[in-house]
């Protein structure tokens, strides 16, 4: 046993019915690390052994009493009173645990073992689970991140929330999640792979890249691993599903806001900086454009925001000048704005850091975030870079339609009541007229840079 985790008990439950899926690489990624790390291992494979998910009715009418609700889960009660680490492996489906975990969940975390029922001084369950210090969770998901989140991750938080709130209170937590794993590829496996590998460690008593760590960065996350990152196109993490814990990258949250108007360069800038520092991205503008199409299709403008869904942000026509302009018309009605504000302030803070761009996310969506941009350029410059863009598809489009187009939409967004577009008081301008994009972009990552913590 190594000098580090001498006192480390792992508990692996396994979850997958076939033994040449990835999720079985995932696992025996986990257990070579642990094992490397000195940890004894037990492993519970859930389909190996044929467990049954299914709580009876015999044992729901014996589901609080202690002395035989543990019969016929014997050596998984066992299990969970030796270890001090509990680790889950599985595919994610339909957004959540497969049955067949769901079922371990109900069966095996049983009162008296797993937790403690309220009773005459306790109006909440007690932990039970006291000497589990460590948990993680490595899943796939066939969903992006993106949707997964948007859905709210019901897997994740069962485990990582559920199950951590019976664990000891200072229980630390590791997740590794390959998303689009229908589009994955050699590549973006070994990737994760070596992911899950740097998050086991973060179970290791003694290594000091733990959650519990409260600084906002471990470190810059602008080595080869990011380098190599691909982006999805928009709301988006890295395509390969990085929400890894692992290695050095944010922690907590970190918020980068920029604003500015029509083809200024924020959009570019933005995915550029959540490349580089690993950090989600939101074009924010998209919401709107969606918003606007939805009531191009005849709907109202408060019940199209209202009801926004993620396949509303993947449809083709949003790139247009029309659903521009749609969008700027829909931004002004402050129903609107509001019914929007929610998600994108989650966004915002949400754990690993985010980068936003729109009009008022440094003075109404985040006010708070560590740094702030307000990206411009000459309109005429603008309206080069947007006629450069939509000129293939649309062959009638002059530049000078463009342009007006362009103005028409920066006044409609400036001087609308109801968040217009203006520059935060604390922002840095940036003024990309005469930029490249790379020289754009090395500007906004200095003030990045500038502003992170250590
Ligand atoms: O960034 P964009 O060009 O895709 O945005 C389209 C329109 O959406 C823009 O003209 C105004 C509106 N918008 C907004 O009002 N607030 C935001 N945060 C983002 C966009």
């Amino acid at each position: 046993m190594g000098e580090d985790s001498a006192e480390m008990r792992a508990l692996v439950i396994y979850c997958h019915p076939d033994p040449q899926s990835f999720t079985a690489a995932v696992r025996d990624t986990v257990l070579a690390r642990l094992e490397t790390a000195g940890a004894e291992l037990r492993v519970i494979d859930l389909y190996g052994e044929g467990f049954d998910p299914a709580l009876s009715r015999t044992e729901l009418q014996t589901y609080a009493d202690t002395v035989v609700n543990t019969r016929g889960i014997e050596a998984h009660a066992a299990g969970l009173e030796w270890c001090d680490t509990l680790v889950f492996v599985y595919p994610t489906w339909w957004y959540g645990l497969p049955g067949m975990l769901k079922g371990w969940l109900d069966r095996v975390l049983m009162p008296g073992l797993a937790f403690h029922m309220p009773d005459a001084e306790h109006r909440l369950i007690r932990p039970g689970l006291t000497r589990v210090t460590g948990l993680a969770v490595f899943t796939t998901c066939g969903a992006s991140w993106w949707l997964t989140a948007w859905v709210g991750a019901p897997g994740k938080h069962q485990l990582l929330r559920g199950v951590r709130a019976i664990c000891a209170p200072n229980c630390r937590t590791a997740f590794a999640a390959h998303y689009l794993m229908d589009s994955s590829t050699p590549a973006s496996r070994a990737r994760h792979l070596a992911r899950v590998a740097a998050t086991v460690e973060r179970l290791v008593p003694g290594r000091t890249s733990g959650r519990l760590r409260r600084l906002p960065f471990l470190g810059r996350r602008d080595g080869p691993a990011a380098g190599s990152a691909r982006l999805a196109e928009t709301g988006t993490r890295r395509q390969d599903g990085s929400d890894q814990d692992g290695g050095r990258r944010v922690q907590g949250s970190f918020t980068i806001a920029i604003d500015g108007p029509a083809a200024s360069g924020k959009g570019t800038i933005s995915r550029a900086l959540a490349e580089k520092f690993g950090l989600a991205h939101l074009d924010t503008g998209l919401l709107y454009r969606a918003t606007g199409a939805k009531v191009a299709d005849g709907m109202a403008p408060i019940t199209a925001a209202e009801g926004l869904m993620p396949a509303d942000l993947e449809r083709g026509d949003l790139r247009s000048a029309e659903a521009g302009q749609a969008a700027s018309r829909v931004a002004a009605i402050p129903e609107v704005r509001t019914a929007l504000v929610d998600f994108q302030r989650r966004f915002a803070r949400r754990q690993g850091g985010a980068v936003l761009d729109g009009r008022d996310i440094g003075t109404v969506i985040c006010p708070e975030a560590e740094v702030k941009l307000y990206v411009v350029a000459d309109d005429e410059t603008r309206a080069k870079r947007r006629f450069a863009e939509l000129a293939a598809s649309n062959p009638e489009l002059t530049l000078s339609t463009v342009l007006e187009d362009l103005r028409a939409r920066d006044r409609r967004d400036s001087e609308r009541a109801a968040s217009p577009l203006k520059p935060a008081e604390d922002a840095l301008v940036l003024d990309t007229t005469r930029m490249s994009i790379d020289e754009a972009v090395e500007a906004a990552a200095a003030a990045v840079v500038a502003r992170m913590p250590g």
